[in-house]
């Protein structure tokens, strides 16, 4: 059932009730930043910076910092932080063998990026992680051509907990004006008034199948806050660049700016289907909305799960306790029959009557300029999509 009654209290409260704030100002910034100068140094990786950034913001609240030992092992076995709050997906510190060695128990170490520092973390955990164990049990596979999984096995073997000051702005080049902080997001919704704001993920252009649920959504809720995730993607994603115009295309045309907010989700994909719906949730929790949609295979990749896994694990957890409520959408597509958007909830034809493009499909047809039918995707989304393709642009994906 849809819950859409507005909170008694105005805005929902982050996970765990507090919004987390991490970034050093004033004069402790100064003496930090001071110290920080002083200490060993770990280069962080573009995943890593992500993560580092969703906690200092509290994107990632209740943590403060990366995971030590309890919370890892928790997260890993049951999906829950050690004080039993819900916790999806570990965020960890991962670090190569020889730094870790260089440490003890209780050190200071600065994280920088591109030699800069950017943190302070006390080191409060050293611990080496079953990897294959945390695959299994986050991505439902070891299969290391699963791209999360990849990624996993790519990082360092020791993984370092504690939590974390941001002592310098994490240095962003673009998309400067969509980067909202969940305090920056909750003080807008309470600007605009929106009581109950639902949430959508993306990592693709927005399709008529995603206007689809965004829309029908927001025939019941106050506000739509799009939140593409522009972290690290695989290669054959759409990158963030290219995806932002399509969304500031498509925003200006086609829905009503005083009931839509764009702003971008900095976290990087892991692709862990599950697992990662419900942390994309705790994420839009954090930002201040109350609903979150999740489609068909939300975050999936390949045939690794289910087309409704996503959807069913939030039956792991109570709706209190999640206190975000997801909204769950069948597989849309347009019907011609219909001549209208629809899932099997709401057509009675058959297949014969819709228009389905594999992702694979429309890649081919915009990579040769053609265009996809405007039951699949709005002709000014595929033009911009088209241009790309053609100018080969953006290789780059998930740099700061
Ligand atoms: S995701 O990795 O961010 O989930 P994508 O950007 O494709 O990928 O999807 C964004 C959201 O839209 C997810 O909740 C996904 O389940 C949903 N979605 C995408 N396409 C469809 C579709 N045709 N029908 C229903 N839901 C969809």
């Amino acid at each position: 059932m849809l819950d859409i009654q507005p909170k008694p209290t105005g805005l929902i409260p982050p996970h765990g009730g507090r919004l987390i704030n991490r970034v050093a100002t004033g004069p402790e910034r100064e003496h930090l930043l001071e110290h920080a100068q002083t200490l060993p140094a770990l280069e962080l990786t573009p995943r890593s910076l992500a993560d580092l950034e969703c906690i200092a913001t509290g994107v990632y609240s209740p943590l403060v910092g990366f995971m030590g030992e309890a919370d890892y092992q928790s997260v890993v076995a049951d999906m829950r932080l050690a004080n039993g709050l819900p916790w999806s997906i570990p965020v960890t510190l991962p670090a190569p063998e020889s730094f870790a060695k260089t440490l003890r128990l209780d050190a200071e170490i600065t994280l920088t990026w591109k030699d800069r520092p950017l943190a302070v973390l006390t080191v409060t955990d050293i611990y080496r992680p079953d990897k294959s164990e945390e695959a299994r049990q986050v991505y439902r596979t070891d299969d290391p051509a699963h791209p999360g999984v990849a990624a996993l096995f790519a990082s360092g073997p020791v993984y370092l907990g504690g939590p974390i000051w941001l002592v310098n702005p994490i240095p962003h080049k673009n998309f400067l004006r969509y980067r909202l902080t969940p305090a920056e997001t909750r003080a807008e919704f309470a600007r605009r008034g929106w009581r109950t704001v639902v949430a959508f993920q993306t990592r693709n252009p927005i399709h008529r199948a995603h206007e689809y649920l965004q829309k029908v959504a927001l025939e019941m809720v106050d506000g739509l806050f799009v939140n593409p995730l522009v972290g690290a993607t695989k290669a054959d994603d759409v990158p963030a660049e290219v995806r932002m115009r399509t969304y500031e295309v498509i925003l200006s045309k086609y829905y009503p700016a005083d009931r839509v907010l764009l702003g971008v989700f900095p976290a990087a994909m892991r692709y862990a289907g599950p697992r990662e719906a419900i942390l994309h949730a705790i994420a839009r929790k954090n930002y201040g909305c109350t609903h979150f949609i999740v489609g068909r295979d939300h975050a999936g990749v390949g045939d690794y799960y289910g087309t409704y896994d996503a959807q069913k694990i939030f039956d792991a957890f109570t709706p209190e306790e999640l206190g975000i409520t997801p909204l769950k959408f069948e597989h849309a597509f347009y019907c011609k029959a219909c001549g209208q958007m629809a899932t099997t909830k709401t057509c009675p034809h058959d297949k014969e009557a819709r228009v389905h493009l594999s992702g694979t499909k429309v890649r081919e047809m915009l990579r040769r300029g053609e265009m996809p039918p405007p039951e699949f995707t709005r002709p000014e989304v595929a033009e911009i999509l088209i241009r790309a393709y053609r100018d080969a642009l953006g290789t780059s994906h998930g740099e700061a």
